[in-house]
């Protein structure tokens, strides 16, 4: 059985999920807009073709070339065509490109798929309620499938809305999108500064509430120069 973590291609988020993503289970990332959620899947897509793995991508916001060709640099062409993107233009379709990706899985094996995001377009259908929400599980249940059946890390960010009981932002999906992501990240732009702040909410097997702070750069992501995570 596959153990070794996956580098997400940022050190600071290795240290923080306790040395990368793990594979067989979901690492969900939520924030709210321009907190950095496609920037870190273009991170951790690059990372993992540049170490010759394949990635499967599904993008609901419509894939950016033009900042997977800042993140990866001259490296772009080359490593590209191992790069299997999906970009689905409704909720339903999301669905069925989700099964789709399974035949590109079973030939290719690659060791991540990330699906950013779970829920942009999900937000539209909200008006559909229960049904929605029954949707979102169940996609979320075959992407773990996959996470268990072939060994991979699957990475998928997530949407927010204001919790107004708690008076703060969570995120959408609910508790079942909580309890099928084993391991959760949560982005926050600092106010007033350039600075955002990526924070450890849930983990098996490291304290929540561990966090890093980063700004987003040509490249990617920059982390605050800093001692080990406090
Ligand atoms: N080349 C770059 N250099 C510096 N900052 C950049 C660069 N490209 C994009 N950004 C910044 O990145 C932020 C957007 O990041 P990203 O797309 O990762 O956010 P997101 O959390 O996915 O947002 P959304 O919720 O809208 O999908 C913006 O603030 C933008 O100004
Ligand atoms: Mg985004």
């Amino acid at each position: 059985m596959k153990t070794e973590r996956l580098t997400s291609g940022n050190p600071a988020l290795d240290r923080l999920l306790g040395g990368g993503f793990e594979p067989r289970t979901l690492t969900q990332i939520y924030g709210g807009p321009a907190t950095g959620k496609s920037t870190f899947c273009m991170v951790a897509a690059v990372s993992c073709l540049r170490a010759g793995g394949s990635v499967v991508f599904i993008d609901s916001e419509g894939f950016s070339i033009e900042r997977f060709r800042q993140v990866a640099g001259t490296d772009a062409d080359a490593i590209a065509d191992r790069l299997y993107l999906f970009e689905p233009i409704d909720f339903e379709q999301q669905g069925s490109m989700i099964t789709e990706a399974d035949k590109v899985l079973k030939l290719h094996a690659p060791a991540l798929l990330i699906l950013d995001s779970a829920t942009a377009l999900y937000r539209t259908d909200l008006e559909r309620g229960q049904y929605a929400m029954q949707q979102l599980t169940r996609q979320m249940l075959q992407l773990l499938g996959y996470a268990k059946r072939y060994e991979l890390c699957v990475l998928v960010t997530n949407q927010v809305y204001m919790d107004t009981t708690r008076n703060t932002y969570a995120g959408l999906g609910g508790t079942s999108l909580e309890h099928i992501s084993k391991a959760i990240v949560r982005l926050d732009r600092l106010e007033g500064t350039g600075w955002r702040k990526a924070t450890l909410t849930k983990h098996r097997s490291r304290p929540e509430g561990q966090s890093f702070e980063y700004e987003i750069v040509q490249d990617g992501i920059r982390a605050k120069a800093q001692g080990p995570v406090s």
